[in-house]
């Protein structure tokens, strides 16, 4: 098979929580952000919201959000990835966006050489977070992107086995 950058993005990326001290150029933050915009969305509704953390200050007020304040501590950037409970028509189809637009960025990040992890323990966190952005209670936290130029190391992950996570089929797959 000729070679296919699409799922090669897929199946190379792997969550970096070990970044260098480098700083991300902003015109990179803002294609990652782009990538996310271009997710697909029910009617086309785009409930996606984002912030975007960059000021070592500010960064460091995440930290005691989360157990994972390591990763915080050592990325460059975070995003803060929001869905306007204002923008949206329908609770799951919406979340499905949301997943669909936060899978989107983590493939960009990937594809431009820079490394992240989607933190999903912070949320726990959200209105801390809102009230440190200074935003409103109709923007609700699905994830913070923590990112950066990746510490080079392996990587390994794991997937359980497509034969036991296909419940039918009517052909030789
Ligand atoms: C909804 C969600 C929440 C997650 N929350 C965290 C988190 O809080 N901290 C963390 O280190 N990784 C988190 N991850 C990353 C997963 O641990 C990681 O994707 C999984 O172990 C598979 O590894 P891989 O991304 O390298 O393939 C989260 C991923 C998802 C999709």
């Amino acid at each position: 098979m000729t070679s296919n950058p699409v799922l090669d993005a897929i199946f190379s990326r792997r969550s970096v929580r070990e970044f260098e001290e480098r700083a991300v150029d902003p015109h990179l933050i803002r294609k990652v952000i782009e990538a996310g915009m271009w997710a697909p969305s029910g009617l086309n509704n785009q409930p996606w919201r984002f912030a975007v953390v960059t000021s070592p200050e500010m960064i460091t007020r995440f930290e005691p959000l989360t157990r994972y304040s390591r990763v915080i501590r050592s990325a460059r950037v975070l995003i803060p990835v929001f869905v306007d409970s204002e923008a949206m028509y329908h609770e799951v189809k919406d979340h499905q966006a949301m997943g669909a637009c936060i899978l989107n960025m983590l493939l960009a990040v990937h594809s431009l050489g820079l490394g992240a992890v989607w933190l999903g323990e912070i949320l726990k966190s959200e209105s801390e977070i809102r009230e440190l952005l200074g935003l409103g209670n109709n923007l609700n936290l699905m994830a913070v992107i923590a990112l950066g130029w990746p510490v080079e190391k392996e990587r390994r992950s794991s997937r359980k086995s497509l034969e036991d996570l296909v419940v039918y089929k009517d052909c030789k797959i």
